[in-house]
């Protein structure tokens, strides 16, 4: 059985609750880049930490963190948004140390190569040509690939992690391989990348279209073990984070597969999503809470609204659901814009109300860091949402 024909897809109640004027997309534009520039010098070959603290980045070398490459991503989109050389030049300059870093392969134990190197080395030759930054790319790609397991076909989280452990987050470095695959021709990217999204579709997606955020298989016999929650409220509830990775991570493979059960599965986890979201659209940390007086994670949204956009690109017309995820990104992004942004002089960081990981999570009070922050990503993906928005965009993913 198909896991579409498993998966339940929910209607999206009340379509008409989302919509957005345009107009907004230009000032919101201009508030983000003047704040990456004024950061600009104090960020060349020092990185912003994960999430801030008072609203404030700290600094970090590119060494042992997965957010390095969303600030050198921002850069690049900066770059494509204002046409600035300055970015481009801040950029550039940072593909030693991307470079450094992976030939002493310091802090690339784990699966987020991906989140690494797709915004920085990928972009880079995505944006200028450039030979040296698509040799990176696929050098990094090269590490990521040696984190399958034939037997789980998975990647592999981490290397301190039980055997046979994937996350739900992964579904976001997959696109690192299959560019790798499209770039050199060699398919054993693209089937390892091809297996660990059909895993993810197996056992991470639920009936009801909710995600976990782990999952275990054996790595002896390849049996399934069971789901857990991680960073999410409980083992039942579903982490909107994670939500956010898996509706955009299968946009992205149904881009690079064209298999039709991508988008199928795409559809189930965004309506479970937007039908479980409090009104001003920007969700609360886990989607067990729908409520205005919840907490927030602005990390999550923009990450919803770029997959949403590209869910809804590769829609048919017919299809209800492209003009409706094209119409709650815009709206998703509008709230963060309007509401969630940063004020002038109030902060380095982009977006208010991030979540990296949650102090409240029964049994781990306390045990968080990043709770009602700014998150790097979070920044990263609202500016990608803006650029999307702005112009007809290549995904550097
Ligand atoms: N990949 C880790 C996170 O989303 O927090």
């Amino acid at each position: 059985m198909k896991n579409s024909q498993r998966v339940t897809l929910e209607p999206v109640a009340m379509p008409e609750r989302f919509r957005f004027d345009e107009t907004f997309v230009s000032k919101a534009v201009k508030n983000a880049t003047d704040i990456i520039l004024a950061n600009l010098s104090e960020y060349v070959h020092m990185y912003p930490t994960a999430a801030s603290e008072k609203l404030q980045y700290g600094k970090q070398k590119n060494g042992e963190d997965w957010v390095e490459g969303f600030w050198t991503g921002m850069l690049w989109l900066s770059y494509e948004l204002t046409g600035n050389e300055l970015f481009r030049a801040v950029a550039e300059a940072q593909f030693d140390d991307f470079q450094e870093r992976l030939n002493r392969f310091g802090g690339l134990s784990h699966h987020d190569i991906g989140f690494l190197y797709v915004p920085s080395a990928v972009a880079q030759y995505k944006i200028t040509g450039a030979h040296k930054a698509r040799e990176l790319g696929l050098r990094a790609a090269e590490q990521l690939a040696k984190r399958f397991s034939e037997t789980a076909g998975i990647i592999q989280v981490r290397d301190t992690d039980r055997q046979g452990v994937f996350i739900v987050d992964c579904s976001m470095n997959l696109p690192l391989l299959f560019w790798a695959a499209q770039t050199t021709g060699d398919h054993s990217y693209y089937s390892k990348a091809l297996r660990h999204i059909t895993q993810v579709c197996n056992y991470i997606i639920r009936d009801d279209a909710s995600t976990f955020q782990r999952f275990q298989i054996d790595e002896v016999t390849g049996q399934p073990g069971k789901g857990e929650q991680g960073q999410g409220y409980d083992d039942k509830s579903c982490w909107a984070r994670g939500q956010s990775w898996v509706i955009y991570g299968l946009a992205l493979a149904y881009r690079y597969t064209r298999e039709p059960e991508f988008l199928e599965m795409g559809k189930r986890v965004a309506n479970y999503c937007l039908n479980r979201l409090p009104s001003d659209h920007v969700c609360c940390w886990d989607l067990i809470f729908t409520g205005d007086g919840d907490a927030r994670d602005s990390s999550a949204a923009p990450i919803i609204a770029c997959g949403l956009l590209e869910l809804a690109e590769h829609l048919p017309e017919e299809d209800m659901h492209k003009q409706l995820y094209d119409t709650a990104a815009g709206d998703i992004l509008m709230h963060l814009a309007q509401e969630y942004h940063t004020l002038q002089g109030e902060s380095n960081g982009l977006l208010k109300h991030g979540v990296y990981v949650k102090k409240t999570r029964p049994g781990k009070e306390g045990i968080g860091c990043g709770d009602d922050e700014c998150c790097i990503w979070g920044d990263y993906f609202y500016l990608e949402g803006l650029v999307r928005l702005s112009k007809k965009w290549n995904p550097y993913w």
